[in-house]
């Protein structure tokens, strides 16, 4: 595996993170050009992205966006190309998310997750995450989804 490093996007990174939920949502999951275009200029959103780096060339392998709550980080998108999975690229993205909630002094990271899919919702629960509501036909009909919620020590 090549190295990989995170960073915080910017509007030209545009093309290459449509490209990674293309790769890694089906339709009715996945966000418009023009949502993701919001996503890397809104104040109200963050978004970073996991580059490889290797032999001088880089390429995006993964997508955290988060966008902001009064008392929580909800996490809109976390996704790694097929290429990259197994490397631990998804869980530093998500333990990114954590981090920024606390530096942000949020209560709470919050998520939805596809209800079928156990061993996506174990990964989660494996950093923290809990279910907290069943949310009915959240992706289509028919399509179920858990939200999740991972609680953030009170820092004085
Ligand atoms: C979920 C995802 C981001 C994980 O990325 P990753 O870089 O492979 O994550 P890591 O390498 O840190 O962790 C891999 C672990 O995740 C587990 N995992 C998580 N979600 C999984 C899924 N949907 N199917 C199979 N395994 C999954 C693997 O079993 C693996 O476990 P192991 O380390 O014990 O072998 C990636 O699988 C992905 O992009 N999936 C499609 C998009 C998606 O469902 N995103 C979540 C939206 S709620």
């Amino acid at each position: 595996m090549s190295r990989w490093v995170i960073r915080a996007a910017s509007r030209s990174d545009l093309f290459d993170v449509e490209k990674i939920e293309r790769c890694c949502f089906a339709a009715p999951r996945r966000s418009s050009r023009r949502a993701l275009r919001h996503s890397l200029t809104s104040p109200h959103q963050h978004v970073w992205v996991a580059e490889s780096r290797a032999l001088g060339k880089r390429e995006m392998a993964g997508v955290l966006i988060l966008r902001r709550h009064p008392l929580s980080l909800r996490i809109f998108s976390l996704a790694v190309l097929p290429a990259y999975r197994g490397h631990g690229i998804g869980r530093a993205l998500l333990l990114r998310a954590l981090r920024e909630a606390r530096r942000q002094r949020r209560r709470y990271v919050t998520l939805e997750a596809d209800l079928r899919d156990a061993s996506l919702i174990r990964w989660y629960a494996n950093v923290g995450f809990e279910k907290t509501r069943r949310l009915l036909d959240y992706y289509a009909p028919g399509r179920h989804a858990w939200r999740m919620r991972c609680r953030l020590p009170v820092r004085k």
